[in-house]
């Protein structure tokens, strides 16, 4: 086999976790791969935490984040510049992560260049184009681009048989969210904010970000959240505040005067995934984390109407309570009151693989240049 050429793009801070653990598995077999790192930055100073914890420098950085931009202008700054690097990189496949707009944009550049396309973290589904928005769009699309699909688990294949996308080239290898947790335990954090995180509380880590949340659902939430703290002294909060002008607005509004709930920056991932382990519960509408926080045995309230990630919910880690005020007040209370539901939630079965995706991602790969 020559020496292939293989460009990963990414953006987010999301995709920069999970495409992390692909390059490190993709830099050690360098004899058969070069790999270019190409980064949009649609997130600043949150990707470069990531790319600071891997130790990854990037090949390309577009440097497209604006305050406040449109996902139509983030969709042209990609699609242009990644025409330019694709045009004169020539890579071999284009790896993409996900359902950012980043990635569907960089599927489309690509697949415009007749580039083979390889989605990580293919076939995750609601089937309703506005839950998540636009994820929900982006991933179908992309998956309609896609020429290999790594999904994390059986049901995401499922999804895609049922598309008619080919079984030959669906490949089952877990999630790399939990290949990086196993990076990130190897290493030690110290943090004035975990010495905060005393357990004579119970802690409860918030993060909210989602577009379709921005406004009443989430001034809903953060009302019942400021409700359970008042009422319950023994409990705390952590949220790291996502940069999202919309977000850090009404956390500020919202939540800002009350000393048991602790509003940070967003955490380097290595602390982050320490600051989930000491938590009592989470509280999220991420994506990731759901897939995170079953790893660490940690019952997770979804503040969604839907997940694309049911088997959380089948392994009994997720609770899908959406962004009601009551019912995310009651579902609060339910779980700090009921041991035994509790103990069943945070009973873990986790659904998401042993850490070794990027490895059978990247098996694959060479399985495919080797033979064509
Ligand atoms: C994006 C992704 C979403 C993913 C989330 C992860 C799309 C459409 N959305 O969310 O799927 O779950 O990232 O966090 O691709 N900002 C900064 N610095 C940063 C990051 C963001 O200042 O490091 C601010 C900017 O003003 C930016 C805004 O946050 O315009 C929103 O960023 P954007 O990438 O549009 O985030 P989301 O769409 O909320
Ligand atoms: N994360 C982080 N620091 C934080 C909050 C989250 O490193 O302060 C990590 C978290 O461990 C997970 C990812 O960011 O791997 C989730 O990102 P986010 O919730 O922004 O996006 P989503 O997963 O919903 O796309």
């Amino acid at each position: 086999m020559d020496r292939k050429k293989i460009a990963v793009v990414f953006g987010t801070r999301p995709e920069a976790i999970k495409m992390a653990p692909v390059i490190k598995e993709l830099e050690k077999n360098n004899h058969n791969f070069e790999t270019q790192v190409i980064v949009t930055a649609q997130h600043r100073e949150m990707l470069d935490q990531v790319l600071k914890v891997f130790k990854i420098k990037p090949t390309y950085d577009l440097n497209v984040m604006k305050k406040n931009q449109s996902l139509s202008e983030i969709t042209i700054s990609v699609m242009k510049g990644l025409e330019d690097i694709f045009l004169k990189e020539l890579p071999d496949i284009v790896l993409v992560h996900g359902d950012t707009t980043t990635s569907f944009a960089a599927a489309l550049a690509a697949y415009y260049q007749q580039i083979p396309i390889g989605h990580v973290e293919a076939g995750l589904r609601t089937y309703d184009k506005y839950f998540p928005f636009p994820e929900e769009a982006n991933r179908q699309l992309i998956d309609n681009l896609a020429d290999f699909f790594f999904v994390p688990t059986e049901l995401t294949k499922k999804n895609l048989l049922n598309e008619n996308k080919p079984e030959t080239n669906i490949f089952v290898t877990g999630n790399t969210a939990i290949d990086a947790i196993m990076y990130t335990k190897t290493l030690e954090v110290e943090h004035p904010l975990l010495d905060k995180m005393t357990p004579d509380k119970k802690w409860i880590l918030l993060t909210m970000h989602r577009r379709e949340n921005h406004g009443e659902p989430m001034r809903n939430v953060f009302k019942a959240v400021k409700r359970i703290v008042d009422e319950h002294k023994d409990l705390a909060v952590v949220m790291p505040v996502h940069l999202s002008p919309a977000v850090q607005k009404l956390v500020k509004e919202l939540l800002g005067n009350q000393d048991r709930i602790l509003l940070v920056k967003p955490l380097e991932v290595d602390l982050f995934h320490k600051v989930i382990a000491r938590a009592y519960m989470v509280l999220t509408d991420s994506g990731g984390l759901q897939e995170e926080a079953p790893a660490f045995d940690i019952p997770v309230l979804v503040l969604r109407d839907k997940t694309e990630r049911p088997e959380g919910l089948e392994a009994g880690t997720l609770k899908v309570v959406g962004t009601e005020q009551e019912m995310v007040f009651h579902s609060i209370n339910g779980l700090l009151n009921d041991q035994k539901l509790y103990d069943k939630m945070s009973k873990a079965i986790n659904p998401y693989g042993d850490g070794t995706a990027s490895r059978r991602i990247v098996k694959k790969i060479h399985e495919y240049f080797s033979n064509n």
